[in-house]
């Protein structure tokens, strides 16, 4: 059968005969709840999802949703991989566990860390393994101040990262992060972090009111720099396209001011591609799309389609050819039990197996152009919104206002009527990001690559 037909028809739920009132109540009664509140988490009744199959999941009373999130912009392949499935089993059997550091290492880290130099972009030919996004981005802070003592600049420890960026949940990585809500009640964070302004030429106070984006926010970089002084800035990083901060991409040229600023200043450049790499943007990498290389890419997420924690972080050649002339006796004394964990790397193996040459996220990405024109009638603008936001699907945002139970679409075309929250019996599982006072930002912008195929199929 093939992917079209198998999505298609969606498999009728199996009887769940589980007791979700008492599952709820455990949970209540055990966990500490993250990214939720307190109260909501001691009084609410939360989604207890039990099982999935493609593009979508079923919760303990049997609802079904399309899952418009990719789990949370992770699982690109969606929940049915059995090649993914029997790839752990066979490790598992093999070799469950064992390090990949302390001068180890397993076949599976070794044939993955291979594979992703060769699909990364020209110079990142190094690879440290990690277990997810933050740890990504707290290595990404090490690896740059050693980079940088190790040639002499023990100053060069300041980052600048972008106000509505969401770089992870761990110290450092939450103090890279812009958005408020990670800092407030976790203060004082890092202290050399500085945030400069995200372009979104919606809400863009620098040039929003002129005929074309002037990169003005690009510029913001160098007057930071020459602020903090050149000889104490480290690295800047950016997402391309800002998950968190509401699915906003950035756009090629951006970057490219972006290379040349952080050249003349030595600094180094990050590309924060944790949700946007593997594919999601229809490149391995998001900001191939600039065309300008960075010295550092930090990823997850896609990595392994989600089914194990896996994070990694590239390096260019010159950051390790530093490493390699460090005196004698030098070591990088970080990383972790499960950097480079046989089991999760066969995901990752399996997961690059799967995706090559990309075909995937190509097709997904044309489906896209294809049902941009489609919007007819209510259900259709939903797939107006999930294809056409801003471009880069199956990467999508649209921001909107709730009025009742109806939606309001906010975009740079403002006639987009209202559509329903719900449109039919399954449900389209949404999360939403980046709430300030005005606005809410509903992060369509991680659906799996067959969402879209889905969608199309049933207008
Ligand atoms: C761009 C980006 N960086 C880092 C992270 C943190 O990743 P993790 O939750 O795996 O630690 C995320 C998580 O969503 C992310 O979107």
């Amino acid at each position: 059968m093939s992917q079209q037909q198998a999505y298609a028809q969606p498999p009728a739920p199996r009887p769940f005969e589980l007791d979700v009132e008492k599952l709820r109540d455990l949970e209540r009664q055990n966990k500490l709840p993250v990214f939720t509140t307190f109260q909501d988490h001691a009084d609410g009744d939360f989604t207890v999802i039990v099982a999935g199959k493609g593009v979508y999941l079923w919760d303990a009373e049997g609802n079904q949703y399309l899952d418009g999130c990719s789990g949370i912009g992770n699982v690109g392949l969606g929940y049915d991989q059995t090649e993914i499935a029997d790839a752990v089993h066979a490790q598992m059997k093999t070799l469950p566990f064992h390090l990949g550091g302390w001068n180890f290492s397993t076949p599976p880290s070794i044939e993955l860390a291979a594979k992703l130099t060769q699909h990364a972009p020209d110079g990142l030919n190094r690879v440290i393994f990690v277990s997810g996004g933050s740890e990504a981005n707290e290595t990404v802070i090490k690896v740059s101040r050693l980079y940088f003592r190790l040639r002499g600049f023990e100053k060069k420890t300041t980052a600048i990262a972008l106000d509505r960026s969401y770089h992870g949940a761990t110290y450092g990585a939450a103090s890279l992060t812009g958005l408020p809500h990670m800092h407030e009640h976790f203060e004082p964070m890092l202290s050399k972090v500085r945030h400069i302004p995200t372009p979104y030429r919606y809400r863009c106070e620098q040039c929003g009111t002129q005929p074309a984006c002037t990169l003005a926010c690009a510029d913001m970089l160098e007057k930071v720099i020459l602020e903090e002084g050149p000889e104490t800035v480290a690295f800047f990083i950016a997402e391309p396209v800002l998950g968190g901060g509401g699915g906003i991409p950035l756009p090629p040229e951006y970057f490219q001011r972006i290379r040349a600023i952080c050249d003349k200043y030595d600094v180094l450049m990050v590309s924060d591609e944790v949700i946007t790499g593997f594919g999601r943007t229809g490149k391995m990498f998001a900001i191939e799309h600039a065309g300008v290389t960075p010295d550092m890419i930090s990823t997850a997420k896609g990595i392994n389609s989600g089914y194990l924690p896996l994070g990694a972080v590239l390096l260019h050649e010159k950051i390790y050819d530093t490493f390699l002339q460090a005196p004698e006796g030098t070591d990088f004394s970080h990383g972790y039990t499960n950097s480079g964990h046989p089991v999760c790397c066969a995901v990752g193996l399996k997961t690059l197996e799967i995706i090559q040459p990309l075909e995937i996220a190509l097709r997904a990405k044309q489906r896209a152009c294809r049902v941009t024109g489609l919007c007819q009638s209510e259900e259709a603008l939903l797939l107006y919104v999930l294809s056409c936001m801003q471009g880069v699907a199956p990467f999508i945002k649209a921001e909107c206002v709730f009025e009742g139970d109806r939606v309001e679409v906010l975009a740079e075309e403002r006639n987009f009527s209202l559509f329903h929250k719900e449109q039919s019996t399954i449900t389209l599982m949404i999360h939403t990001a980046c709430r300030d006072d005005l606005y809410l930002a509903l992060e369509l912008s991680k659906n799996p690559f067959w969402v879209l195929q889905r969608v199309e199929d049933q207008v």
